[in-house]
């Protein structure tokens, strides 16, 4: 069934592609055929930072910006959803186009840049929906402001979705909003993170309701800056990371027609390199911090292989655009047999 939908689909220019997709995925929601769309998978319990999921196999941040197909996009059987980046006010993103399959590498290129409706509207459509998931809200600031004053756009974003997120991620990572993976050097980003926990910290106290708070890094870190932020987060109360968004990196892809396109790379060239951040940050890190292992999973196994590298949970994006839903079953399934073999 997607098979056919994606010939149709990959004939159109990769935006307008995957808008149309989201617009199916709801029609199906909404008219009772999801089922014909993804079987649901088996559950697979897995609780992380306090919170009970039902399979460890989450959508990856940036395909729901603006939260608005999260009851849709749960009946697939996702175990969580991440929305988001979202920023305090609405933004358009970069010039058209902006967003680039390259199907021979299952790889995509985008320089979206937060093309979102605000932090507003993204609550307004949280609060509007019934999925009863675990929902994972991204935040990010505004292009236009500049990097000195870019925890206030986090403690913005923090304020208004604190009562309402499953956990809260901090992407300081994405390639597309100019500076803004300059907060991972280690001294901003000990004073960003200090700020923002400490703001999490007094939401809690205020809603009764302790949220977790991660951070999404990139992949394209040296061994040293690695070693920084597991310093950073190890000193600081946050509750798990994200590993990795989207690389700059082309080596993988060159000579493709699309390799010069400016943007972050996904999809299966990122994975090793992800893979190996995760790895290394599972390493550091000594199972005191939880991570999220996403970049370039594409089959069952590769969700497996992100759990054996240190994972509690993983996510995908580019996975659905070639895969569709049934790589969240087959991730599921994959993630159980390893859980067996280990137990074994
Ligand atoms: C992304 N990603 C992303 N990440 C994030 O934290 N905020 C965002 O807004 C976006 N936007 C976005 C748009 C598009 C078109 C893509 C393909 C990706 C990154 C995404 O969440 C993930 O970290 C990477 O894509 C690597 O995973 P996959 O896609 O290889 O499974």
């Amino acid at each position: 069934m997607y098979g056919l939908a994606r010939s149709l689909l990959f004939c159109l220019d990769a935006e307008r592609a995957h808008d149309l997709s989201l617009k199916a995925i709801e029609t199906a929601y909404r008219t009772g055929l999801n089922p014909l769309v993804a079987t649901r998978p088996r559950a697979l319990p897995t609780n992380v930072f306090g919170i009970k999921f039902d399979n460890p196999v989450g959508l990856a941040a940036g395909l729901d910006k603006n939260a608005a197909h999260i009851d849709a996009l749960g009946a697939l059987g996702f175990g969580f959803i991440e929305v988001g980046t979202t920023t305090p006010r609405a933004q358009p993103g970069n010039p058209k186009p902006r967003m680039f399959r390259l199907p021979e590498h299952q790889a995509v290129i985008n320089r979206l840049g937060f093309n979102n409706g605000g932090v507003d509207a993204l609550v307004a459509n949280v609060e509007r929906s019934r999925f009863k998931g675990v929902l994972g809200i991204n935040i990010g600031k505004n292009k236009d402001t500049p990097n000195e004053n870019a925890i206030d756009d986090y403690l913005f974003c923090l304020e208004r979705v604190h009562a309402l997120a499953g956990y809260i991620t901090v992407n300081i990572s994405s390639p597309n909003t100019q500076g803004l993976r300059d907060l991972q050097e280690e001294e901003t980003l000990r004073r960003l993170i200090g700020g923002i926990c400490e703001a999490g910290e007094a939401h809690a106290s205020r809603h009764g309701k302790r949220t977790p708070i991660l951070l999404k890094i990139a992949p394209d870190l040296s061994e040293l800056e690695l070693d920084s932020i597991a310093e950073v987060l190890l000193a600081s109360s946050i509750d798990g990371l994200i590993c990795t968004n989207t690389t700059t990196e082309r080596a993988l892809v060159a000579g493709h027609r699309h390799a010069g396109e400016a943007g972050g790379l996904s999809g299966k060239p990122v994975f090793e390199k992800s893979t190996a951040v995760l790895r290394g940050m599972a390493d550091r890190l000594d199972g005191r911090l939880p991570l999220i292992g996403v970049g370039g999973i594409c089959i069952g196994s590769d969700a497996a292989t992100k759990i054996d590298a240190g994972a509690s949970l993983v996510q995908f994006y580019t996975g659905m655009v070639y895969k569709g839903p049934a790589l969240i079953g087959d991730s599921v399934e994959a993630i159980r047999a390893l859980r067996s073999r280990a137990t074994a």
